[in-house]
């Protein structure tokens, strides 16, 4: 994958119409904006391009309407909070690409904002249909891709436009290619890659990379106990991803022939049952990884393996982290989840925190200003991680 692409620095945008895709897929609650990190992200690209003289024209998907014209996932309270922070009206449109974003998008002066409606609001949009792509290509002489949280998605939006309008990067997705592509391509070592979450085949092609790459590997979440399985360790009622236990095997042979340390738990936190509720309380105890008791579940890393795991992240130059160690949403099995964000924050090394849950753990836990980077993509760092050519990516005018 060449990440080497043009960005709005690279050309002119005074005076142009620019499409620029976000990635405003944030979280809502009752009409308000729970989480407005995806936008703080985006605002660097926007304030360019009105300080450079643009007419830019914003759009992004929210939620999954499936081609459904949703009022509840609506863009125009993102439109509202961009207008907060640029301290500037956005105007909003009330189509993706028809009349009324075409009247809007002519009447533009220089150092304009709009925001389009949903793009997913458009049934062509997840089908990457010519017709909407060519539509959104008409409102705008250049295309902009920001979205990196979505750049793993080949839609008109945030790929199939950039078939009709010269494309580049904005600052967020430079950014995040930049950070993760450094560390994946030219790491400082030791290079220790941190893998948590639920199932093994979620993050198959995640490992497999990853073994090319790192000096340490450190497995735990749910995915752990099918590699102790593995390893012919009984491990009671914890999850088990029976068909992977093959795969799991074929991994620690392939990290023991590229001399790569794969660390696994050396202890887990096990209950009688998953809690339910989740966040309910719960009767744990610690035992030893290859010692978890019939009918026991484990469901965190035990005391030691926390010391292991944050041992190996402190001493790293460059730590990657993707996936909880345990089920975090309860306070009594979220201690495993806590060490390596602690970790993470307490170590000197160039620290990566991909996406989804585990960065919404660093930030619930107040570490987000200790991290060098943490990835605005969930699907898309992940994809990113397998070494995969991220459409919206590829589509972008080669430097
Ligand atoms: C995300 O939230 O990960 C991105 O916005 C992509 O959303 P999607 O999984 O609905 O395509």
């Amino acid at each position: 994958m060449n990440y080497n692409k043009k960005s709005i620095e690279d050309i002119d945008v005074s005076g142009k119409r620019v499409l620029c895709r976000c990635d405003f897929n944030v979280p809502t609650k009752n009409g308000k904006i729970t989480s407005d990190k995806r936008i703080v992200a985006a605002m660097p690209t926007i304030e360019y391009l009105v300080n450079h003289g643009a007419k830019v024209i914003l759009c992004s998907h929210m939620g999954k309407p499936k081609g459904e014209w949703k009022p509840e996932l609506s863009l125009k309270v993102v439109a509202e909070r961009i207008s907060e922070l640029l301290g500037k009206e956005v105007i909003m449109a009330a189509d993706v690409a028809g009349a009324d974003s075409q009247a809007k998008a002519a009447a533009l002066k220089d150092g304009d904002v709009m925001m389009l409606e949903n793009t997913r609001f458009m049934k062509g949009e997840t089908k990457n249909d010519p017709e909407l792509s060519k539509a959104l290509a008409s409102l705008a002489d250049i295309f902009v891709n920001d979205a990196f949280g979505t750049a793993h998605r080949a839609h008109s939006s945030t790929a199939g436009v950039a078939d009709y309008l010269p494309a580049v990067s904005g600052f967020l997705v430079n950014k995040e290619v930049s950070i993760m592509g450094k560390a994946l391509a030219n790491p400082e070592r030791p290079f220790v890659a941190i893998l948590g979450g639920a199932k093994v085949s979620d993050k198959l092609n995640v490992i497999n990379n990853l073994l090319e790459k790192v000096d340490t590997l450190i497995i735990g979440g749910g995915m752990a106990y099918t590699f102790l399985a593995a390893k012919g360790y009984s491990i009671g009622s914890s999850l088990l991803d029976s068909e992977k236990i093959d795969y799991c095997k074929e991994m620690m042979a392939k990290a023991e022939a590229k001399g790569v340390k794969l660390l696994l738990p050396i202890d887990t936190v096990v209950a009688d049952s998953f809690p339910d509720p989740i966040d309910g309380d719960i009767a744990v105890e610690t035992v030893a990884a290859d010692a978890i008791p019939d009918g026991k579940m484990g469901l965190d890393i035990g005391e030691k393996t926390r010391a292991l795991f944050a041992d190996a992240a402190k001493s790293a130059k460059t730590v990657v982290w993707n996936g909880p160690m345990g089920v975090f949403e309860n306070p009594t099995l979220a201690k495993g989840t806590i060490a390596v964000a602690q970790a993470l924050a307490d170590s000197e090394a160039v620290t990566i925190v991909g996406g989804g849950d585990s960065a919404a753990a660093c930030e619930q836990l107040g570490f987000a200003d200790k991290i060098t980077h943490i990835s605005t993509g969930g699907g898309a760092s992940l994809e990113f991680l397998e070494g995969l050519e991220l459409p919206g990516i590829a589509c972008l005018q080669d430097k």
